[in-house]
């Protein structure tokens, strides 16, 4: 049975802001910014946007009047989640009008989190090959202004309707993993920003990379050669270009460059937006559908990889109609229509809070999912009419 990503939607919030103006800001060389780091744009949340109403804006592009009763499993993975207790999947399943025959609940770890739910999803479908699972990444990475950290934060969403014979992704059924206890990237329950060794989670990423893909090559008697495109876990571009290079050399030139050629392709929204955490690697899919020179059947691998440590490398097959179940002109135009806030605007937003008794003014909201009070401490959402 043939089962994987039958649609894929993406959520973007409509504010953001230029890394040369924050680098000047931050008194740093831009270059360190745009071709160090690998940045150019970075995705700014509103108040009333959390991962819960990012997560409803992308599912709600992957689901219709066919499909949304069919659903028998919804996962959030997220690792900026809300509520200690209740999973954001259980607002979706109200905002976004689910059949309540669900299972409803939340993955957390770090940036693996999305791939934990898509393989449990897999799972799923092929025990239950009538239904299908809704699997969303939703984040904002925080680090904090004037921090190292402050340049790889983003905000954003990308959703996955998961079932069988899907029209964008097959999955192989072939995958390593492995799990390291790993002091690379946290955020204690007391903080709303994230704490990084910077150097070392790159250390630790990239040596996950050339462990998994020995272990990847060794299972299953496989190559470079046996794939055509490479996507990577990618909280900022020159991220997935240390794992990438780790090939170079040892590869033939040719595959070396077809490589390095998509990848630029997969990384060209997310220069534009930032650190989606776990949704970075599926925005890297999406991407190269979009940017790329796809081929049918094309072979791919992806590396998936959440601080802390896990990670696993897994193989797929894009299917040849694709482009009919990614909406790619709504993505283009959603990213297309941002407007561009200053540096001290962003200060502003990231140094808010919204708290008990605050209730959003309809007229501040430019999306159609919103938190729209926080009453008895209990997060309210509404959706526009
Ligand atoms: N022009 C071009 N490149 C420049 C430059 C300039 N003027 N100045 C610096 N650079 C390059 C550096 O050589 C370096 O490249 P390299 O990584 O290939 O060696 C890169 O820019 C970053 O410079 P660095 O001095 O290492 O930056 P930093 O100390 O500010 O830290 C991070 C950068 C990424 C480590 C920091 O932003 C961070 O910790 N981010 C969080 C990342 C994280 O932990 N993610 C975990 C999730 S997987």
């Amino acid at each position: 049975m043939d089962i994987g990503i039958d649609r894929l939607g993406f959520y973007v919030p409509k504010k953001y802001i230029d890394l040369v103006e924050l680098a000047n800001k931050r008194n740093v060389d831009p270059n360190k910014f745009t071709i160090g780091i690998g940045q150019s744009k970075q995705a700014v949340p509103d108040l009333y946007q959390d991962a819960v109403t990012m997560a409803a804006e992308s599912a709600d592009q992957v689901l219709n009047d066919d499909n949304r009763k069919d659903i028998g499993l919804v996962i959030v993975g997220t690792e900026s989640s809300v509520d200690e207790s209740k999973a954001a999947a259980t607002y979706l399943v109200e905002l976004l009008n689910l059949p309540e025959e669900v299972r409803a609940f939340e993955i957390k770890e770090a940036c693996y989190g999305a791939t934990a739910g898509l393989q449990m999803a897999y799972n799923f479908v092929a025990m239950n090959p009538d239904k299908k699972a809704l699997v969303i990444a939703s984040d904002i990475a925080r680090y904090g202004v004037n921090t190292p950290g402050e340049v790889t934060q983003g905000a954003g969403s990308v959703a996955m309707l998961v079932s069988e014979n899907p029209h964008i992704l097959k999955l192989n059924n072939k995958s390593v993993y492995m799990t390291r206890n790993v002091g690379d990237f946290w955020r204690p329950t007391f903080s709303k920003t994230a704490f990084a060794r910077g150097k070392y989670s790159n250390e630790v990423y990239v040596d996950f990379f050339k462990t998994l893909w020995k272990k990847f090559q060794d299972k299953y008697d496989v190559t470079a050669d046996d794939f055509s495109t490479m996507l990577f876990h990618i909280p900022y571009t020159k991220m997935g270009m240390k794992a990438l290079r780790t090939l170079e050399g040892n590869i033939p030139d040719d595959k070396y460059n077809e490589l390095s050629d998509h990848y630029q392709a997969s990384i060209e929204i997310s220069r534009n937006v930032g650190n989606l955490y776990t949704g970075s690697l599926y925005l890297g899919l999406i991407s190269y559908l979009i940017n790329g020179d796809v081929k049918p059947n094309e072979q791919i691998s992806l590396f998936s990889y959440g601080s802390g440590a896990v990670g696993e490398i897994y193989s797929a097959e894009i299917q040849p109609d694709y482009t009919g179940f990614l909406n790619i002109d709504f993505i283009k135009k959603e990213l297309s229509d941002r407007q561009k806030i200053s540096i001290s605007d962003y200060e502003d937003i990231f140094g808010k809070e919204v708290k008990n008794g605050d209730v959003t003014v309809l007229s501040d909201v430019h999306d159609k999912y919103y938190l729209s009070e926080i009453k008895e401490n209990e997060r309210l959402y509404k959706k526009l009419k």
